[in-house]
Parts: C-alpha cells; sequence; structure tokens
C-alpha cells in the first residue's frame, strides 16, 4: 500500500531543459503528492529517525528514478485497431479501419471495457500523463475519464468534434454537437478531480467547418479549456483541406481564423509546415505533439522536430496510437531520435536528436507542451510527484548485466543505465510509477 509521504532514496535523473540532465545520488522527500525537499548529497544518511514515519524507498545501485512520461497525442478508442490496417495513407486508413471502430463506442459498455485497459496499459508503460482522443461520443468518452480516476492517471479527455459527412456517417449535427461539448465539459469539471480535465477536439479540419470549430474556440474560452487538433500531418490531407478553404492559403490559416490557435492548443503531427505556419504557431504559442511511429507507419512524413526547436515551437511527444503501432513513449523516444537521424542522413545537418533530448521531450517537454510544467516534468521543490522507478535489471527483462562498466562515479553510472533504459528498456524495467505521490503501478 502507498502512504502518503515518502522519502526515495539513490540515484535520480531528470531533464532540466533540452540540453541540461540533471543526474543526482540523494533523496527526494514526497508529501501529500508534491515533492517537499531534494537532497542532492548521499553523505546524508540519518534518514531513519529525520523521517519517522514516512515510507522509505531504498533504490539499488543499479536503480534510477525517473519524471513520469507525458504522452501529448494518442486516441484510446484505436487501441483495438493497434498494429493492424496500416496499408493505406492517413485519409484512407481513417475511412477503412478508424471511423468504423469508433462508431463503437455508442456502445457505453464497449467503451468502458476498452477504456479501462487503455488507461491501465499507459501507466503499466509508465505513461502517468496522457492527453486522449476519445470518439464522437460523450457518454463513451465520460468512460474514459472515469478509467483515468479509477486508475488515477493525469489526463486531459476529448469528446471528438466532427460535423462534416463521411462515408462512415460518423459526424454530428454543428448545433447537437456543440451542445453536447459544453455538456461533457460541465460533467468533466464535475467530477472535480485535480487529475482530470476536458479537452475540446475539433478532429481536423477535414471534419469540422467553420461553424463548428468557432463554435468550439467560443467554449474552449468560456471554460479556459485545452484545445487539440491534427495539422499538416499527409500532403493529400492539406490539400484537401485548402480546396474546401480556398479563401485560405494555408492550413494553419484555417484553424487561426477560426480562433484555435493560441497557447491552450496542442497540435498533432505538423510534419509538413511552411516557414510561414511555424512562425504563427510559434507567435500563437501553440504546441505540437510529435507522432514519429505514426508518421512513419502512414508515410506522412519525417517531422523536422530540430528545426521547429531551434524556432522556439514547444514539441512533445504522442504516440498516436492507433496511426501509431506503439502506445509507450519509450517507442516514441527511439523513433523521435531515428527520425532525426534519417533527416540528418538525406543531408539536413544538425538535425540528430540525442537519447538525453528525446528524454526531456518525454517529460518535461510534454508538460510544457500540455502547460502543465509548473506541476509535473521534472524533480523540483514544489512540483507534483509523478515519476518511475527505473531498475535496468528487472528480473525477465530485456537488458543483461555484465561483469563490465565503463563509469566511475554513481552518477555516471547512473546515466550509462538510464541511457541503456531508453535505448533497449521496455515497461518490465518500470518496476514502480507514482502519480501525484501514489503508487500505482509496483513489481517489486
Ligand atoms: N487526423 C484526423 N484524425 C486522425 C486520427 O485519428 N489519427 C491520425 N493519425 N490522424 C488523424
Ligand atoms: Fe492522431
Amino acid at each position: 500500500m502507498s502512504t502518503k509521504k515518502h522519502v526515495f532514496v539513490g540515484s535520480f535523473a531528470s531533464a532540466e531543459s533540452l540540453k541540461e540532465l540533471s543526474v543526482n545520488v540523494g533523496y527526494i522527500v514526497v508529501e501529500d503528492g508534491k515533492i517537499t525537499k531534494i537532497n542532492k548529497d548521499e553523505r546524508n544518511a540519518d534518514l531513519q529517525s529525520q523521517f519517522a514515519g514516512y515510507e522509505i524507498v531504498r533504490l539499488n545501485d543499479s536503480q534510477i528514478l525517473i519524471p513520469g512520461f507525458v504522452d501529448c497525442h494518442t486516441h484510446a478508442p484505436q487501441f483495438p485497431n493497434i498494429g493492424v490496417g496500416l496499408d493505406r495513407p492517413l485519409l484512407e486508413w481513417l475511412a477503412k479501419y478508424t471511423f468504423p471502430l469508433e462508431k463503437r463506442y455508442s456502445d457505453v459498455e464497449f467503451a468502458a471495457k476498452v477504456y479501462d485497459v487503455v488507461v491501465k496499459r499507459l501507466l503499466n508503460n509508465g505513461t502517468t500523463t496522457a492527453c486522449y482522443f476519445g470518439s464522437l461520443h460523450a457518454e463513451g468518452t465520460l468512460e474514459l475519464a472515469k478509467s483515468a480516476i479509477k486508475h488515477r492517471q493525469r489526463v486531459f479527455v476529448g469528446k471528438v468534434s466532427m460535423n462534416l459527412q463521411n462515408d462512415a456517417g460518423y459526424f454530428n449535427d454543428t448545433e447537437k454537437e456543440l451542445a453536447e461539448v459544453q455538456t461533457f465539459v460541465e460533467n468533466v469539471l464535475a467530477y472535480k478531480n485535480d487529475l482530470v480535465q476536458p479537452i475540446l477536439t475539433p478532429r481536423f479540419a477535414v471534419s469540422c467547418d467553420d461553424d463548428l470549430m468557432s463554435g468550439l474556440a467560443e467554449i474552449s474560452d468560456k471554460y479556459d479549456c485545452r484545445i487539440q487538433s491534427h495539422i499538416s500531418e499527409n500532403h493529400s490531407e492539406i490539400e484537401y483541406v485548402l480546396k474546401i478553404n480556398p479563401t485560405c492559403k494555408s492550413y494553419a490559416e484555417v484553424y487561426d481564423k477560426n480562433r484555435i490557435l493560441n497557447n491552450r492548443c496542442i497540435m498533432a503531427h505538423a510534419i509538413h509546415l511552411t516557414d510561414c505556419e511555424l512562425q504563427t504557431m510559434v507567435h500563437k504559442g501553440v504546441s505540437i505533439a510529435h507522432c514519429p511511429a505514426s508518421n512513419t507507419r502512414l508515410c506522412s512524413g519525417l517531422c523536422p522536430v530540430r528545426k521547429y526547436l531551434d524556432n522556439n515551437l514547444v514539441v512533445g511527444l504522442g504516440t498516436d496510437v492507433s496511426g501509431g503501432d506503439s502506445a509507450s513513449i519509450l517507442d516514441a523516444m527511439r523513433r523521435t531520435m531515428d527520425v532525426s537521424a534519417h533527416l540528418e542522413m538525406k543531408g539536413d545537418k544538425g538535425f540528430t536528436i540525442s537519447w538525453s533530448e528525446a528524454f526531456y521531450l518525454a517529460t518535461l517537454g510534454g508538460a510544457k507542451a500540455l502547460k502543465l510544467d509548473h506541476k509535473v516534468g521534472s524533480f523540483e521543490v514544489g512540483k507534483e510527484f509523478d515519476a518511475l522507478l527505473i531498475d535496468p535489471y528487472a528480473f525477465d527483462g530485456p537488458i543483461d548485466k555484465h561483469d563490465y562498466c565503463i563509469s566511475s562515479s554513481k552518477e555516471e553510472r547512473a546515466v550509462t543505465l538510464l541511457q541503456k533504459f531508453i535505448y533497449l528498456g521496455d515497461d518490465r524495467n518500470i518496476v514502480q510509477v507514482y502519480v501525484k505521490g501514489q503508487r500505482v503501478k509496483d513489481l517489486l
């Protein structure tokens, strides 16, 4: 059982910025879900008397404490399709596989079952914060919020909005949609759960007209909610959006004229932004969810993350299941490194993202993208304690222990082991997960 007060003793690592990795050996004190003390000096060892009544968690020499992972973009209702039907480009994939599945979530019982599995899977993978797309159905999507409350995941939950026709008949009447969204927002807020927030979710400009988007922007302002969508993922998508919005010169302009772009907005993909669109996004304070697994599987493109970071665009990582074939942010880190290296090999000098930069994007970068960095993303006194206890040599895990280590100090050893975890690890190495100070996974 978890207690309300913990002291974690051993190595801990967190990314302070894209370029700064902080690795220390000492202890972290957590009270009522918040970090109240960080000691970076392991010699102060008389913890038993100093912290009577606290649960003292002593890490072994290989274990490391890191901040929880942030998934800035995933589709909870698409999980039953994970790993299937990735043989078509975006718009065909949506029509053939995705919309027919999402339609099933009018069945609330079905929704409740799937969402329970999804939330548990993500927590097991170390995702302590997730920004979810639900489906068009308000009741079904409330089940996602309920699962997050039950299993204690920090989440944004969005009821998807669409009002333009498609072959699956998966869309809503505009007035009805806006009324349902407002009720959905009020229902989520009525849970009064500080880990769960509603987010407005116009699917993308292929599925939403101006009336719907501007109506949603109004609701977002009224309730001070985040808003999420997709932008510039695929060339046919961009072409189609410009065709149905002939007065707009760019995809971003379609969202901008409907007041979607602001510092509460998270846009997924953004692979093919023009320089002008990039400046608009930066200027408006929009964040990007980079989804490399999906971008590769649907052959959507290679997102120039380095260029965006160099231009001060805020970037987090997303798994984008089921366009993405993995529900793990560890996988998203590796694919971010791979895609960036492919761009560098194609001639974009300096585009490679290092493992420690990927670690930043998966933690503090994601928290910044969701505007949660005052609460989570790194270890700082005053922040809430969302954390993963990593055991690189966990029993039955994928990393073999060899009688050889190039590192000398404990800090250097922790850096080596963190690196190994990021390149090779999986959920077996995530032996404990904490959300706001409470243990939600425990393999120890
Ligand atoms: N664009 C609009 N909807 C979707 C979706 O469900 N997945 C992805 N990858 N892109 C989208
Ligand atoms: Fe998506």
